[in-house]
């Protein structure tokens, strides 16, 4: 009797610890950062001045972290390069770099900061994790010393990393991360020689991490979502923005929504790189996002998040189009190249219309509706299968209705950041090859339109109501992975030269 009631009161308390424990919410917050970059990139300084820098970025990064706790938040992600820049040669990086262990050693550098060497950056880290009972994610430099036994061992016998760490509202580390796809110009790290995949438990969710141009690939970043089923993706980048299908907020909302993950962007804040644009991202829809070129300010963002958000149904993102009678559009049909890609377009002359455009094995159907057809703007809708081979390679399936840049057909796919056309509805889908579609929708000023658009499961993109602004895209940006190849075409190019095509 006494020991079954004692049974029953042990089972009630542990399922009380549970539920207690366990969150299905938290708050999440970002932190878009106006980093201090170094007077020198390219000329190695010392240890010294090389910290002096990384304090100063570490105490604007301070300042977020502590107001993120002090409103509630659960964890907080900063931005790529946030602690000391970027631009750097082997050699002018090595001094900022410190040894990061392995997870697994079960260390609080706060507690014990000499356990591993110098390593001022990751007990200040640390400390600022412990002191504000706050989950921190950072990225800084690791250093692995490699030699001869290791065929792959770099000349200067040594691995650099660009690698994001985590640590929990302990201050243990829980997480380290090395970048596996580099960008164009960074050639001050190794990637690691296969993909890591890393994620932590937490009382609100499991998380996976990734950083930048990651996401344009399968490894690691569709792999922790499909084959790991992380609720939350952490994402520190420096993102240079590209228009139209490109820009921080429009692409990464898009992943969110794609993946049905919960994503968390933090960008650095440098409007002369066109870096701007953080946000965090539920599946359904943008909760917090920041994009500002106007000013040289940090910005701080929070919202609350499901910590194990609800999948949405499978898409099947071909039904729909695949059950549409394409038209052929014939000579109307012109080519344009939008980021270096040759699509094939159809101007969108009526002020509402259904028409298809095809591409190899895409087509792509729009129905819409304008609420009054401008003589000053022109909007196309246009269709690419193809691999790109420029920052990078990978092969993309894209349907796409955008703002051209002028009245000159010329210029659709140019950069363009305003629009003054407003739309009563929108439907657009197409015949992908892929189950990796992202849905865009990017309205005039680089805005979003959270809750204004949905997916359904038979692959339409479409308005739920008129959007609140002026239409620059919606697009269907689908990627297939499997046949993604190595490129060399443009090995040439660099990420400066890269800007100064953009920049125009
Ligand atoms: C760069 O140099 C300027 C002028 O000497 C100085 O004011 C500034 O603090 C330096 N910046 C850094 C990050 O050292
Ligand atoms: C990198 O540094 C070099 C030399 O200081 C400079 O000319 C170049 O503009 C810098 N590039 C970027 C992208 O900041
Ligand atoms: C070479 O590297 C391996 C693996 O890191 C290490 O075990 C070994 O001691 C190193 N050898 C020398 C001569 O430093
Ligand atoms: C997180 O929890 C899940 C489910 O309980 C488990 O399968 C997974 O191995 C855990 N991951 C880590 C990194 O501990
Ligand atoms: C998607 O829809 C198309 C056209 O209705 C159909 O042929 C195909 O089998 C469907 N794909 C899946 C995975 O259900
Ligand atoms: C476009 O198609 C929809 C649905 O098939 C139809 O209701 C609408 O009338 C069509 N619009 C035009 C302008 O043809
Ligand atoms: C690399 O370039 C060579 C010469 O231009 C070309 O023949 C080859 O197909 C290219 N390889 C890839 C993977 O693009």
């Amino acid at each position: 009797m006494i020991t079954s009631q004692l049974l029953a009161y042990v089972a009630i308390s542990v399922l009380c610890v549970c539920k207690a424990s366990s969150l299905d919410t938290f708050i999440a917050a970002v932190y878009e950062h106006a980093v201090v970059l170094p007077n020198a990139t390219l000329t190695p300084v010392s240890q010294e001045e090389a910290l002096l820098l990384m304090n100063r970025n570490l105490d604007l990064l301070e300042g977020a972290i502590t107001s993120a706790a002090k409103q509630g938040a659960h964890i907080i992600v900063t931005p790529e390069d946030g602690i000391y820049g970027w631009n750097f040669s082997r050699d002018s990086l090595y001094p900022y770099l410190e040894d990061i262990p392995d997870p697994q050693v079960n260390w609080i550098p706060c507690n014990n900061p000499n356990r591993f060497g110098h390593t001022p950056v990751q007990d200040r880290l640390s400390c600022l994790a412990k002191d504000n009972s706050i989950y921190v994610v950072a990225n800084i430099g690791d250093k692995k010393p490699c030699n001869a036994s290791d065929p792959q061992c770099p000349p200067d016998g040594r691995y650099q990393y660009n690698t994001d760490v985590v640590f929990d509202s302990e201050g243990k580390l829980v997480a380290r991360y090395h970048k596996q796809n580099l960008f164009l110009g960074e050639d001050q790290f190794n990637a690691p020689k296969e993909p890591e995949v890393v994620t932590f438990n937490t009382t609100f969710g499991s998380f996976g991490i990734f950083t930048c141009f990651d996401i344009l690939f399968h490894d690691p970043a569709v792999t922790l979502v499909t084959d790991f089923h992380v609720d939350t993706i952490l994402f520190p980048t420096a993102w240079m923005n590209v228009l139209p299908h490109l820009s921080a907020i429009e692409f990464h909302s898009a992943w969110a929504m794609g993946m049905g993950v919960n994503f968390l962007a933090s960008n650095i804040h440098y409007p002369s790189n066109r870096m701007t644009g953080s946000g965090i991202y539920a599946p359904d829809s943008p909760r917090a996002f920041h994009y500002d070129m106007k000013t040289e300010e940090g910005k701080l963002l929070l919202s609350q998040l499901d910590s194990h958000p609800h999948r949405p149904a499978v898409v099947n993102w071909t039904s729909y189009a695949s059950s549409v009678e394409a038209l052929s559009m014939g000579n109307q049909e012109f080519k344009n190249t939008v980021f270096f890609d040759e699509f094939t377009f159809f101007e969108l002359t009526e002020v509402t219309g259904n028409y298809t455009v095809c591409q190899k094995d895409l087509c792509c159907h729009l129905s819409y509706k304008m609420s009054e057809k401008r003589a000053d703007e022109v909007y196309a809708l246009g269709a690419f299968d193809g691999l790109h081979t420029v920052e990078g390679s990978y092969y993309l399936q894209v349907c796409t209705l955008l703002k051209c840049k002028t009245t000159d057909l010329h210029t659709c796919g140019d950069s363009v950041e305003t629009a003054s056309t407003r739309f009563d509805m929108f439907s657009l889908s197409g015949t992908f090859g892929t189950q990796h579609v992202f849905p865009e929708v990017l309205l005039s000023e680089i805005q979003l339109a959270p809750g204004e658009f949905q997916v359904s499961s038979d692959g339409r993109l479409f308005s739920l109501t008129p959007p609140s602004g002026p239409v620059l895209t919606v697009t269907l940006y689908g990627r297939l992975y499997e046949k993604d190849r190595a490129s060399n075409a443009s090995s040439h190019l660099t990420a400066q030269a890269l800007g100064d095509r953009l920049g125009d």
